[in-house]
């Protein structure tokens, strides 16, 4: 039977994303990297799983000086993860199974080997020169400005052979595309359009606050001591070197793309900015920029009632209605969720995912999170990410959450052949996919349970969200009219007082547990007062 094709205009508030880092999903032809057709062979675990649609990481081509993030050309695929021919096969196959694909769109910057930069600096009269940002040396031949680039050091590396320039925000391998240019426009709308008609169901959009930078290019001006930590460790606030007006252009031209595909193409903005205010101007004040972008302030925040609940209520009270808020706690950039927020501990891993696929809005999952999986500790010499390398000891990088993926117990968990040397040594935590699954009281099973009681309710769906007085590490959220969310962030029992309609559901005899943290609940009838063993997290429903 052929898989029903969805096609509501926003499939993405209904849906669960998850990110697959592809290069290390699944490895097909044992050369210890992960592959399409890897993916293509696991696609059955996201079905199970219950996901809706997955972000790729990028799988276009890179010389990998920054795993991807350096794209070498944008319509063509990494020949280590397959062909385009594979990637179409992934979409298909995909879709048969009512699963979406989303890839990586990258504009801020192409690799120093995009053709694009060789052609912009060869001369300075290149058709292609300001196609990227180059400009002129200070008279003491200092770089133009004091802009440091986001993995450190200045943002700026000299050519030599014309005497300027060029600007990266990131690796000097990675030079940034110079948005004034009405060519590079262009050039972006025909990079979306092929994709977009191949099928694939949207982007999730690079440091897509940054693409813009001030025409003058005007230093940064110094943090003070109320900036967040990070931005004092470097030093000055990025109010020049991105996060510009014209970067909303860019997006609402895209949005406009969007809007001409059935069903629409999903934008969805890595929007890491500090400020929750900032995040909501990245929708577009009239709803014509990204559908969603993702929540850096909740990402970053510490894994306690009190603070989770305060971004939650504020992001509840910021956004217009048409804006549709992400939940996410990993990424291949960030530790891992098991690891930042839960220090490893699988009762609070259940809590974490519990509340990320409750709250109102869409959640993404990153690879392994549906299995507890935590980061690795690394030794120097094994390290790949050129962030870790750099700062190393004082931070080692994002190779602790790129680990391969740990399908089963065998050797390299089954990501790759035995006696193969896999790209990142796997993990050592001792949880895997197959173990999970034969194992009904797993994070797993839980994870799926709970995405299958998220489809079947539209309270947990769409419902508004209404925070509920709670007591010391309790966060209780009402969902629509008939759904209760409670959750105990500590180690100790708590007790929660169901609200009317709830607690005197139906028959007044109380609620029912549809699913919780603590498997053996599920199914039990509450009273008005609900009681949480430490660390449990349960959604509770009237039967009315
Ligand atoms: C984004 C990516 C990160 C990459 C950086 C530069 O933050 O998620 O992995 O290194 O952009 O492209
Ligand atoms: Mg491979």
């Amino acid at each position: 039977m052929p898989a029903p094709e969805p096609d509501q205009a926003q499939w993405w508030r209904d849906a669960v994303l998850y990110q697959v880092y592809v290069r290390s999903f699944a490895d097909s032809d044992d050369d210890g990297v992960g592959d399409l057709r890897g993916l293509l062979g696991r696609l059955d675990h996201l079905a199970w799983l219950g996901v809706d649609a997955v972000w790729l990481s990028p799988v276009t081509a890179s010389p990998n000086a920054d795993w991807g993030y350096d794209v070498s050309d944008y319509c063509a695929v990494l020949p280590e993860y397959g062909s385009l021919a594979d990637l179409d096969e992934v979409i298909a196959a995909a879709r048969r199974l009512g699963i979406r694909v989303l890839l990586d769109l990258v504009p801020n910057h192409t690799s120093d080997r995009h053709a694009w930069f060789v052609e912009s600096r060869a001369s300075v009269h290149s058709a292609r020169r300001d196609w990227y940002v180059w400009a002129d040396p200070k008279p003491d031949g200092s770089a133009p400005n004091n802009w440091v680039g986001s993995f450190g050091g200045p943002a700026w590396t000299l050519d030599r052979a014309s005497g300027q320039y060029y600007l990266h925000n990131f690796l000097p391998e990675q030079p940034d595309l110079n948005w004034w240019c009405a060519g590079v426009h262009d050039a972006f709308d025909d990079i979306v359009r092929f994709w977009w008609d191949r099928g694939v169901a949207g982007f999730r959009i690079d440091v897509c606050n940054m693409m813009v930078k001030d025409s003058d290019l005007r230093d940064n001006p110094p943090t003070t001591e109320d900036d967040p930590f990070i931005m004092q460790m470097f030093g000055q606030r990025p109010l020049y070197s991105g996060n510009r007006p014209e970067g909303h252009d860019v997006l609402r031209r895209w949005r406009a793309i969007s809007d001409s595909y059935t069903p629409k193409r999903l934008l969805l903005g890595e929007t890491n900015v500090d400020t929750l205010e900032a995040l909501v101007s990245y929708y577009g004040p009239a709803d014509d920029e990204l559908h969603m972008g993702f929540n850096f302030p909740f990402i970053e925040a510490p894994f306690e009632a009190g603070a989770l609940a305060g971004i939650v209520d504020r992001i509840e009270a910021l956004f217009p209605s048409t804006a549709w808020p992400v939940w996410t706690g990993s990424n291949h950039d960030v530790s891992r969720l098991a690891t930042r927020w839960c220090e490893g501990d699988q009762a609070k891993v259940r809590l974490a995912l519990l509340m990320l696929l409750t709250l109102r809005g869409t959640p993404v999952l990153y690879q392994g999170d549906e299995i507890g999986l935590t980061d690795r500790v690394f030794e120097k010499e094994e390290l790949r990410d050129p962030v870790g390398l750099r700062f190393w000891p004082h931070y080692p990088g994002r190779d602790p959450e790129r680990t391969p993926m740990p399908w089963d117990g065998g050797p390299n968990g089954g990501f790759t052949s035995a006696g193969v040397t896999p790209w990142l040594p796997m993990a050592d935590a001792p949880m895997h996919v197959a173990g999970q699954r034969a194992e009904r009281g797993s994070v797993l099973h839980l994870v799926r349970d709970v995405i299958a009681v998220r489809r079947q309710s539209g309270d947990l769906r769409a419902g508004a969200y209404r925070r509920l007085p709670a007591g010391d590490d309790v966060w209780t959220w009402q969902r629509g009219t008939a759904t209760v969310v409670a959750l105990n962030f500590s180690a100790d029992e708590r007790t929660v007082a169901l609200p009317p309609g709830i607690a005197t559901a139906g028959s007044g005899a109380g609620g029912t547990v549809v699913v919780g943290t603590h498997r053996g609940r599920h199914g039990s009838s509450t009273g008005d007062v609900l009681r949480l063993e430490g660390w449990e997290g349960v959604v509770v429903t009237s039967p009315g």
